[in-house]
């Protein structure tokens, strides 16, 4: 009989990466942050090996089992094998259906409120005089009173979502919050929401029916992406937003490998406040019912930027930001393609769009990671 008893270390080149293999230790940029961590679980892999080269890593350490045959003498004289811990439980919050739905009732409020002050922006009102960052206040607190966590309340609003008024108000939330969990001080929380709340604006000069659409030409496509520099163009004669805001604002679709717009920029060249409201952008995108893509579940989400979007966003802001997201799904009720119904009791590190869920009908732990589970998906976010 054959039997794993032990890994091994070794180094491979980036070239010699392979489907599978698993991080034996963490992979890391000059600066010692983590780019991917250890026990990562190769997926993907040509777009690991650019992630590798646009990093400049020529190697790393893959994790290998050492295969060894075993006696039946000697497989008696071992120990039973001691049974793994069960995760922590955690309390299920109820789902707070009154709560939500005042949260919704302040969210319509909102939408017409910043529907409003970018009318009479288009129209050349000096953004001083409209009170944004009390609109801005506002929403943040309208998620802050609440018992469910921003990221449950953003979800129970997506059937508000537009791609414009909605969208840059879930922008603004997701960009407070990851702003938070980056440390960033009061001030530069306030100037990262602000540009938040206006990096789309221009979207409403560009032709209505270009956001609607579900195929577009070249040209028309073109159009659409000038919505940055749109954006831009509006707010650039206001004296009373910080220059720093109009370059985040104009930058926001910028991509760290080069391939974004306008202008085709890497990394160092983008503002921070632009690097975190792509991530916030996308987030939400994904999240949202598009003429482009249908909407994903959060987790689902999760899996499509760690996997799909790693060498497109920054990345180390990106790990906190799904580090702490995935956290915020515990206690969430969801429907599952068996037709169960469950809560999300653990999530898992590595593959943490994969949780446990333990049942509603027989109190049982479902651990979407094994193998016997890998067709059950999650159908319904409750
Ligand atoms: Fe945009």
């Amino acid at each position: 009989m054959k039997e794993v008893t032990e890994y091994k270390v070794i180094r491979i080149q980036g070239e010699d990466l392979k489907i599978a293999m698993t991080l034996a230790e963490n992979v890391t940029n000059a600066k010692g942050n983590i780019l991917m961590p250890i026990g990562y679980v190769i997926e993907d892999v040509k777009r690991v090996q650019s992630f590798l080269k646009q990093h400049k890593i020529k190697s790393l350490g893959i994790r290998v089992p050492v295969i060894k045959e075993v006696t039946e003498e000697k497989k008696k004289e071992q120990p039973a094998k001691k049974r793994t811990k069960a995760p922590e439980r955690v309390t299920y919050e109820p789902q707070y259906a009154e709560d939500l739905s005042q949260y919704k009732t302040h969210v319509s409020r909102q939408k017409k409120a910043l529907q409003r002050d970018f009318d009479r922006i288009l129209k050349g009102a000096e953004i001083a005089s409209l009170n944004l960052e009390k609109s801005i206040e506002r929403v943040i607190k309208n998620a802050q009173k609440r018992k469910s966590n921003p990221f449950q309340l953003i979800e129970s609003s997506k059937d508000l979502d537009d791609m414009v008024y909605n969208h840059c108000h879930n922008v603004v939330l997701i960009s407070y919050y990851l702003g938070k969990w980056l440390d960033l001080s009061e001030k530069r929380l306030n100037e990262l929401t602000l540009t938040a709340a206006l990096h789309d604006i221009g979207k409403l000069k560009v032709d209505p029916e270009y956001l609607k659409a579900e195929k577009m030409s070249e040209e028309e496509a073109l159009e659409l992406k000038k919505h940055a520099i749109y954006s831009h163009a509006i707010v650039k004669g206001d004296s009373y937003v910080d220059e720093q805001i109009k370059r985040a604002i104009l930058l926001h679709h910028e991509n760290v490998d080069g391939s974004g717009f306008p202008f085709g920029l890497k990394r160092d060249k983008i503002p921070l406040y632009s690097r975190i409201i792509a991530i916030a952008d996308t987030y939400n995108d994904l999240t949202s019912k598009r003429p482009f893509n249908a909407k994903k579940n959060p987790l689902e989400a999760l899996k499509h930027l760690e996997t799909e979007l790693m060498d497109k966003l920054d990345v180390e802001l990106l790990l906190v930001f799904l580090n702490k997201l995935s956290t915020c799904f515990i206690g969430q009720k969801v429907g599952l393609s068996t037709g169960d119904v469950g809560e999300i009791v653990f999530v898992p590190k590595q593959y943490s769009w994969r949780p446990m869920i333990k049942l509603e009908k027989n109190g049982k732990v479902l651990d979407l990671r094994d193998s016997q589970n890998e067709k059950v998906q999650i159908d319904i976010f409750y």
